[in-house]
């Protein structure tokens, strides 16, 4: 039996790509999981695909709004009890030049990347302390680490994730709950794969290992701190990157 086993993992943007990468990987360790994504069918459907009703649900809502967030974390907790893990893992992104940047393509994708996340933990991080037990995991990104031309609000929104991450790790650190983040660099989903073969190559030559991530090894980085290895790792940076950024 898995370390994790019996444990209930709440999943943000877990209907596909990584998100589902994750989700599939907690139940193949025997964990019981809560799939939210931004539609109820889609996410209803994608829990279905992935494993029984007693194993997985889903939920959807905009994670983006507080109130929706309360709702869903009120419908998971009622279906399934406690949440042990959650994990941040929800994004968005609305791409464009500074000069052409739209304020509402700022603020939708600051309000659900790193906004999302904070309504989990505030909703999710009270029971945690008062259980002194509990993991939080946020994925953010290289794009937070390093920065990218076109992408100022995502890459914000990213950094910003990795300052919460942080922040929260030292104040719910006493209280036996541990916080971290998971910095993929470029992992193969549907967006990877439909890029032009030029500008594949001109990716590749970015990345010391020279391929693509797979959502499966963004996922054993995730596990890995869910699990008891990373008992005493608090307020980390995890790169799974193939080696494109390195940091001391
Ligand atoms: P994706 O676009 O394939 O899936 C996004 C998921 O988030 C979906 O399940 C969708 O329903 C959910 N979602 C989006 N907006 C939502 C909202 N307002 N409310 C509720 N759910 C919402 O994304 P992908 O590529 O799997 O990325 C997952 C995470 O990993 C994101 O945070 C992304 O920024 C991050 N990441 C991805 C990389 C990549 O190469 N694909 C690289 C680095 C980070």
């Amino acid at each position: 039996m898995s370390d994790l086993a019996g444990k209930l993992a709440l999943v943000t943007g877990g209907t596909r790509g990584i998100g589902r990468g994750i989700v599939a990987a907690l139940l193949a360790a025997d964990c019981r999981v809560a799939l939210v994504g931004s539609d109820p069918g889609r996410s209803a459907a994608a829990a279905g695909e992935l494993g029984p009703p007693d194993r997985v649900r889903g939920f959807g809502g905009d994670i983006g709004d507080p109130g929706a967030v309360a709702g869903l974390v009120a419908a998971a907790t009622a279906d399934l009890g406690e949440v042990d893990f959650l994990v941040n893992n929800a994004g968005i992104t609305r791409d464009n030049l500074f000069v052409r940047l739209k304020t509402e393509e700022w603020d939708r994708v600051l309000a659900v990347n790193l906004s999302g996340a904070y309504h989990f933990c505030r909703a999710l991080a009270r029971p945690m302390m008062k259980r002194r037990a509990g993991r939080i995991v946020n994925i953010s990104s290289v794009v937070g680490q390093i920065g990218n031309a076109g992408q100022v609000n995502y890459a914000a929104s990213k950094a910003g994730l990795i300052g919460l991450t942080k922040s929260l790790a030292r104040e719910l650190a006493p209280r036996g709950v541990t916080v971290n983040a998971v910095a993929p660099g470029f992992i193969r989903t549907d967006m990877t794969d439909s890029l032009p073969p030029e500008a594949k190559d001109a990716l590749l030559a970015g990345i010391p290992m020279g391929c693509l991530g797979e959502p499966a090894d963004v996922a054993a980085a995730v596990l890995f701190l869910l699990g008891p290895g990373a008992r005493y790792i608090t307020g980390q940076v995890l790169g799974v990157n193939g080696g494109m950024v390195m940091q001391g």
